[in-house]
C-alpha cells in the first residue's frame, strides 16, 4: 500500500485496536433535513472530538464542519434520487476526484445498490470510483444500500454486496449488523464497518448491535440516527468508542453513558 493510502487508513482506523468510530451524517443528501440534524452544525460540532472519522457531503462539510478539525472526512461523492422516489437506486457520481482532493478529504463513499433496478450502473460507478481514487491515494468505502428495502439485510444478501464490492476494489465496506454477520465477514477480504440503520428502541439496543458486530469480525461502525437522535448523544459516542476501542461490554459501555450522562465533561483523552 503506498503512503498516502496507508496514511490515510490509519488515521481513520486506530492503530491500536484496529477499529474506526465514524460518525455518519450524510442522510440529508436524500432524506433531506432528517429529525435532529436539521440543525447540523449544532449537532456535529460536540460530537466531533470523539468521532475517528466524519462521514458526510460536501455541502454539508463547507457549512457546517469548521475547517480548522483535524477529524479525517469520509467524503459522500454518491447521490442523485431522493425519499420521494420509490427506486433510490438511481444515483451517479456527484463530486470530482479533484474536489474531493481539493476538500482534503481521507476517504471517498459510495452506495451500490445490488439487486435493484439500478445494480449496474452502481456496480460500474464504483469501479470507475475506484479507479479515480486509487490514483489520488484515496480509499474508497462501498455502502451496501438496501434503500427502503429494510428486509434485505440478511447475511445472504449482504454477503454478496460486500464480497462484489471488495472485488471492485473498495477498500473499505460499510454494510449492516445482520444474524450470522460472521459469515458476511467471513466472505469480505477488506474491513467492514457497520450502520445503526433507523434509531432503536433503546441506546442500550444500538451499544448490543455494536458489540455483536466487533465480536463477529467488523472493524468498526459508522453510525448515525442511533447517535445523535439519542437522549445523550455524546454520551452515546463515548460509549460506542468504549465497545469498538476498548473491548467493553454491553454494561461497561452503558456504565460509561450513564457516567458521561451524570457528568458530561469536556474531551480529556480519547482512546
Ligand atoms: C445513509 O443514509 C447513509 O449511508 C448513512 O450514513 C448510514 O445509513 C449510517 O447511518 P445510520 O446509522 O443512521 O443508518
Amino acid at each position: 500500500m503506498d503512503w498516502g493510502m496507508a496514511n490515510r487508513m490509519h488515521r481513520m482506523f486506530s492503530p491500536a485496536s484496529g477499529n474506526t468510530v465514524m460518525l455518519a451524517v450524510d442522510h440529508g443528501y436524500f432524506m433531506g433535513p432528517t429529525r435532529r440534524l436539521e440543525d447540523a452544525r449544532a449537532t456535529i460540532a460536540p460530537l466531533v472530538p470523539y468521532a475517528d472519522a466524519l462521514a458526510l457531503t460536501r455541502g454539508l462539510l463547507r457549512h457546517s464542519v469548521d475547517p480548522t478539525t483535524s477529524v479525517p472526512i469520509v467524503l459522500r461523492v454518491s447521490g442523485g434520487s431522493t425519499i420521494l422516489k420509490e427506486d433510490l437506486s438511481h444515483e451517479a457520481v456527484t463530486t470530482s476526484m479533484e474536489e474531493a482532493v481539493r476538500l482534503n478529504v481521507s476517504a471517498v463513499a459510495l452506495s451500490v445498490f445490488v439487486g435493484a433496478p439500478h445494480e449496474h450502473e452502481s456496480l460500474v460507478h464504483l469501479s470507475e470510483l475506484v479507479d479515480d481514487a486509487e490514483a489520488a491515494g484515496l480509499p474508497v468505502m462501498a455502502i451496501t444500500a438496501v434503500g427502503k428495502e429494510l428486509e434485505k439485510r440478511d447475511a445472504r444478501y449482504l454477503a454478496l454486496a460486500c464480497r462484489v464490492s471488495a472485488e471492485l476494489g473498495a477498500r473499505i465496506v460499510k454494510t449492516y449488523y445482520c444474524d450470522d454477520f460472521s459469515k458476511v465477514v467471513e466472505g469480505c477480504p477488506v474491513p467492514l464497518v457497520v450502520a445503526g440503520g433507523p434509531k432503536l428502541d433503546s441506546d442500550e439496543a444500538a451499544l448490543t448491535l455494536a458489540r455483536h458486530a466487533i465480536d463477529e469480525g467488523a472493524h468498526g461502525i459508522d453510525m448515525g440516527r442511533n447517535i445523535w437522535q439519542s437522549d445523550h448523544p455524546v454520551a452515546m459516542l463515548k460509549a460506542l468508542r468504549a465497545i469498538v476501542h476498548e473491548k467493553a461490554t454491553v454494561r461497561e459501555a452503558l456504565d460509561v453513558l450513564n457516567g458521561s450522562k451524570a457528568n458530561p465533561s469536556p474531551r480529556a483523552a480519547v482512546t
